[in-house]
C-alpha cells in the first residue's frame, strides 16, 4: 500500500481529476481498494459486503425523506408508495421505527412480504384506490410518476407535507444545488401544477434529491446492527451482467435492491 501511496501525484474531489496522476491505473486501484476497505470497516458487522451496498443510496433517501424533511413523529400517518421497492422496504422499516402508522402500496403478489416489513396497511394498487382509501395523513412519501403524485394530494390533512423522489423538481432544490436563473426558472415552471394543486390542498410540496451524509448512514447503521432495520436485496448480479441487472431495474418489477458484484 505504501508503495502504491507514493505513486499518487493527483487529487480526486468529487470524481473529478483536479490533477492529472502518474499512472491511471494504479491509482485506480488504489482507489478501488481504499474504498472498499473503508466499506468493509464501516459496513454492518451483520451484513454481506452485497446486502451493505445496497443500503446508502435508500437509506439515506428514506432517512432525509422521513427524519429530515418530514420530521415524522410517534402517531403521525404517511404513506409511502411502491412499498416493495428499494427506497420502499427501507422507509416502511424506518417509519415503523420511529413509531408511526404506515400505509403503502404494492401489486398482489408482494401484499403479504410487504406487510411482514411492517406496513399497517397494504394497499393492492392493481384493485384499489389508495386516494379514496386513505385520509388525513401527515406525510407522503412518492417514488412514483405524476397521476399518483397528484392522487396523493388528496391523502393528506391540512398542513400535510408531500416528498416526491421522483419529480417534478422545484425551486427550492434548483436553489441547493446552485443553477443557474435560467435552470432555477425551469425547475419553477416544472413542478409549477403540483406546488399550485399542492397549494389549493393547504399542503406543501418538495422535491427531495439524496445527498451524502457521513453521519446519517452511521445512524442507519446502528439500527440495521440493532436489528431494526434489515436491508432487503432482491438479487445480486456478477460484474459481467451489469447490463442485465440495469434490465431488471428498469422493468420496475424489482423487491427490494438489486446488486452488482465486483470481485
Ligand atoms: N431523488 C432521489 O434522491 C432518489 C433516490 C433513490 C431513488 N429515486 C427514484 O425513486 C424512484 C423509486 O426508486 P426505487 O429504487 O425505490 O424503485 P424500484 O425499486 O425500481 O421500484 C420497483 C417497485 O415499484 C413497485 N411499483 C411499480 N409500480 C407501482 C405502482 N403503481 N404502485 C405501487 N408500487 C409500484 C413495484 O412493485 P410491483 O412489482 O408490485 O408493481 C416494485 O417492487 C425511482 O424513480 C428512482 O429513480 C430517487
Amino acid at each position: 500500500m505504501e508503495e502504491l501511496e507514493t505513486e499518487i501525484e493527483g487529487i480526486l474531489i468529487n470524481g473529478l481529476d483536479i490533477i492529472k496522476f502518474s499512472d491511471d491505473t494504479t491509482v485506480m486501484r488504489w482507489v478501488l481498494r481504499t474504498t472498499v476497505a473503508v466499506l468493509n470497516s464501516a459496513r454492518p458487522k451483520a451484513l454481506t459486503m452485497e446486502e451493505a451496498a445496497s443500503i446508502p443510496l435508500v437509506g439515506l433517501t428514506a432517512w432525509q425523506a422521513l427524519i429530515e424533511r418530514a420530521n415524522l413523529k410517534k402517531g403521525q400517518k404517511v404513506l409511502i408508495h411502491a412499498g416493495s421497492g428499494g427506497v420502499g422496504t427501507l422507509a416502511i422499516q424506518l417509519a415503523k421505527h420511529v413509531g408511526a402508522l404506515v400505509a403503502t402500496t404494492t401489486s398482489t403478489a408482494n401484499l403479504d412480504w410487504v406487510k411482514a416489513l411492517g406496513a399497517d396497511i397494504v394497499i393492492d394498487y392493481s384493485k384499489d384506490d389508495f386516494a379514496t382509501i386513505l385520509r388525513d395523513y401527515d406525510v407522503v412519501l412518492n417514488t412514483l410518476g405524476g397521476e399518483v403524485l397528484e392522487k396523493s394530494l388528496r391523502v393528506l390533512k391540512p398542513g400535510g407535507k408531500l416528498i416526491s423522489i421522483s419529480g417534478p423538481p422545484d425551486p427550492d432544490f434548483a436553489k441547493d444545488m446552485g443553477s443557474s436563473w435560467i435552470l432555477r426558472q425551469f425547475m419553477r415552471l416544472l413542478s409549477y401544477r403540483i406546488r399550485k394543486k399542492a397549494k389549493r390542498h393547504r399542503v406543501s410540496y418538495s422535491f427531495l434529491f439524496m445527498r451524502a451524509n457521513g453521519d446519517q448512514l452511521h445512524e442507519i447503521g446502528r439500527l440495521i446492527d440493532s436489528g431494526i432495520i434489515r436491508p432487503v436485496v432482491d438479487q445480486v448480479f456478477p460484474f459481467e451482467s451489469t447490463n442485465e441487472a440495469m434490465a431488471y431495474v428498469e422493468r420496475g418489477r424489482a423487491k427490494g435492491k438489486v446488486v452488482v458484484r465486483m470481485s
